[in-house]
């Protein structure tokens, strides 16, 4: 038996927001989310597992090119989520672990999903373990990144808030549709490069302190359905519709919240209003955030290059990454070492 396996998974991209937790520890959310699986987007992640007592290894890939010793805050991350799973597979030992991002690491774009899911399928990997799809994304969920539940699979994904069974398997994601069912375009505005200022974790924490948060959560249910028949029916504008408004909505809530959180940069708005303008005008094409300043143009194929070209023509120093909806996680036959 080989004792170590490298995957590559994919980020997502949030259609309906998790955000605010019912148990933020065990990342069990108040309410359910969708997203859609990204291609581009990805990261690597090689484990080993060593049958020897002693410290976790964990490296990432520098942006000079070399594997290095991760940084204090994200190797503690990983760190937890390595002895919780050593604690679930009752295996013992240790790991050695590198991962890299096909995306830059430091670029204000969410890498805790595609990170923690792609270490958790390689420790399931490294350890010959087979388990469901419910259960990776259960046992992903439990890195603390509640999005990494969504990242194990392809297509598009719902998470619902509560799930059947207990310990490692409740709370899991499920896939709604395949990545062949509708061929959705994603082209990432990236207007802030660095690490956002305020986590997720934090956000989550101060969700319930705004007036809003009640009021976007009577909305979901609507919501939830609209972009569930949106994507079985594949009707853009119905989709669109909803996406942007909920991504409006969240950052409202965010903005709202006790001590508030402003994601936003200059450069969002105007991006968001040049995806406004590009409608008037019949492009297909509308925005949506993460927990972040970087604007996710979701559109259709035929769109794509309209929506690139006008994006570019903005005033603004921004670089754009061109994503669409994709498969899943996939086992890599090189490892990172
Ligand atoms: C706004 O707690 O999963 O992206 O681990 O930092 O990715 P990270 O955050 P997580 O919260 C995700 C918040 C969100 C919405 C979403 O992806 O559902």
């Amino acid at each position: 038996m080989s004792n170590k396996a490298t995957i590559r998974c994919p980020s997502n991209i949030a259609f309906i927001k998790y955000w605010g937790a019912r148990d933020l520890a065990r990342a069990i959310p108040v309410n359910p989310s969708i997203s859609m699986t990204l291609r581009s987007c990805f990261s690597r992640s090689t484990v080993e597992w060593l049958d020897e007592d002693g410290e976790h290894e964990i490296r990432w890939r520098a942006a000079e090119g070399g594997l290095e010793t991760a940084p204090p805050a994200f190797a503690d991350r990983v760190r937890r989520h390595l002895d919780f799973l050593r604690e679930w597979s009752g295996q013992g030992g240790r790991f050695r672990v590198a991962t890299e991002n096909s995306f830059p690491s430091a670029a204000g774009l969410a890498s805790s999903a595609s990170g923690f899911s792609a270490l958790t399928l390689a420790v399931l990997g490294a350890l010959d373990r087979q388990v469901s799809p419910a259960e990776q994304s259960a046992l992903a969920r439990l890195s603390g990144s509640g999005s990494a539940s969504r990242s194990v699979m392809g297509g598009y994904v719902e998470w619902p808030a509560e799930g059947e069974g207990e310990g490692g398997s409740e709370c899991h994601a499920h896939q709604l549709a395949t990545a062949e069912h509708w061929d959705l375009r994603n082209v990432i505005a990236v207007v802030e490069r660095g690490a956002k200022k305020t986590s997720s974790l934090d956000g989550h924490r101060r969700a319930e302190t705004s007036p809003y948060f009640c009021t976007r959560q009577a909305c979901l249910p609507e919501r939830l359905e609209a972009v569930r028949r949106a994507i079985e029916e594949r009707d853009f504008l119905r989709l669109g519709e909803v996406v942007e408004a909920e991504a409006i909505d969240l950052h409202c809530v965010a903005m709202t919240s006790t001590p508030a959180i402003f994601y936003w940069r200059p450069a969002t708005l105007l991006v968001l209003e040049a995806v406004r303008e590009m409608r008037e005008d019949g492009v297909a094409a509308y925005s949506t955030m993460d927990a972040g300043a970087n604007v996710h143009v979701i559109c259709t194929p035929e769109s794509e290059i309209e929506v690139a070209a006008r994006l570019s023509r903005l005033d603004l120093d921004l670089s754009l990454i061109h994503d669409g909806v994709g498969n899943g996680p996939v086992v890599e036959p090189e490892h990172l070492f």
